[in-house]
């Protein structure tokens, strides 16, 4: 049995990752530290809760003695950080919270995991991290592991210290740390202010679908279960002081992502009451202050070092996507509390 340490396990990725190590894995145990903030939700993974191989411990990353510990109790030999603020959005209007989790948190973890190496323990240290911390890209080219760092919004800013500060505690102390930087992902469980549940839910609701700028900022789409398989192959098997880009050869422009998905919704659901298409919701907004025009990552190395490569291309994907928002409604319901309706307001009323 090995025991990994899952920080922001309630989250979108961390609630897949942690469904991928207990449903499809016999020898993994997991403990899952997070703080619950609007965007960890313990619903996330229900069915797994009485899992004996599970353990949820509500803590901040940034808890010094709490990590201490946690590490000496339960001895884990893997710890996978993805706590971590995770909105453009949000980090635009307050980046203060990116600061301190984002960038404290990971060096307050650092630290922990670096005492606890120390006293004789072996341990492997996976960050996940983003694509945004290359920047952005224009009509040409792909980002490289060897891409210069140059990110543009305060969450690439924070998510691009937290990769520094792992990359020198494998220099400077010799720990064995690995990062990975993904594309967007999507899939069951995002929290619906990210560009794909957002648009699903108000969708649903015949409500505007709000499109930044001209809609032609192009991603590059993974299923987050590809992300989740990459992340354990990474966590096992890569040489130590590896980084590796992770994306899904799917770029598509948000305004062609948008229509795909009235489009399937008007298939599977009818036109809205008043028989209008779906597509009639699209309305371009006020576009994303200092918006990243494209995002591509060149993902060869981590298929030629360990054989992984998506397995979901994008319309199968967001059908599946589809379909558990379409199954799920309670869970949508109950995120989009009274916080989410003030969320909306503030950033969409005033667009
Ligand atoms: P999310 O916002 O859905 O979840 C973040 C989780 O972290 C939540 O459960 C939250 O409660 C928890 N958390 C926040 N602050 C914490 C703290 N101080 N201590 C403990 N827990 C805390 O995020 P996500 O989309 O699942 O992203 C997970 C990680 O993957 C992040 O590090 C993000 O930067 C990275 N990433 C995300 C994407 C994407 O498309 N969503 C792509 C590449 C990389
Ligand atoms: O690239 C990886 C990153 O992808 C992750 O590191 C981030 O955690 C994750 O949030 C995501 O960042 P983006 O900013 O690319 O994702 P978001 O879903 O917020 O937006 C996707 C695109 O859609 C972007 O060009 C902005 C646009 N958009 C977004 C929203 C929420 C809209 O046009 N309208 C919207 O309402």
């Amino acid at each position: 049995m090995k025991t990994i340490l899952v920080t922001g396990g309630l989250g979108f990725i961390g609630s897949n990752f942690i469904r991928l190590l207990l449903n499809d894995f016999s020898d993994y145990k997991v403990i899952n530290l997070d703080t619950v903030t609007y965007a960890g939700n313990p619903k996330n993974l229900t069915e797994i809760e009485t899992d004996s191989r599970y353990l949820f411990v509500h803590g901040d990353i940034g808890n010094r003695d709490l990590i201490d510990d946690l590490l000496k109790r339960e001895k884990p030999d893997f710890i996978v950080n993805f706590a971590a603020e995770s909105h453009v959005d949000r980090s635009i209007t307050g980046p203060a919270a990116f600061i301190e989790t984002n960038i404290v948190g990971t060096f307050t973890m650092l630290e922990s995991f670096r005492a606890y190496c120390t006293a004789g323990h072996k341990c492997r240290f996976l960050q996940v991290s983003t694509d945004e911390v290359y920047g952005s890209l224009g009509t040409e080219g792909y980002f490289f592991e060897t891409t210069p760092y140059s990110p543009n919004s305060p969450y690439a800013a924070s998510k691009a210290s937290a990769d520094h500060l792992v990359r020198a505690y494998h220099h400077t102390y010799k720990l064995d740390t690995l990062i990975t930087n993904c594309s967007n992902n999507y899939g069951p469980y995002q929290f619906p202010e990210k560009l794909i549940p957002l648009m699903i839910s108000n969708a649903l609701e015949g409500r505007d679908l709000p499109v930044y700028g001209d809609g032609k900022n192009i991603r590059d789409w993974l299923y987050v279960e590809d992300h989740c398989r990459a992340l354990e192959l990474v966590m096992r098997a890569a040489k130590t002081n590896e980084t590796y880009n992770i994306g899904g050869h799917n770029e598509m422009e948000n305004i062609e992502l948008v229509k795909l998905l009235c489009r399937s919704l008007d298939r599977r659901l009818g036109p809205l009451p008043d028989g209008r298409a779906r597509e009639t919701l699209i309305t371009f907004v006020g576009d994303r202050q200092g918006h990243d025009q494209r995002y591509a990552i060149d993902a060869e190395k981590i298929k030629n070092d360990l054989g992984w490569e998506p397995q979901t291309d994008l319309v199968k994907g967001m059908e599946m996507t589809i379909d558990w928002y379409l199954d799920n409604q309670e869970w949508l319901n109950q995120v989009r509390d009274g916080s989410y309706q003030k969320y909306y307001q503030e950033m969409y009323d005033k667009r």
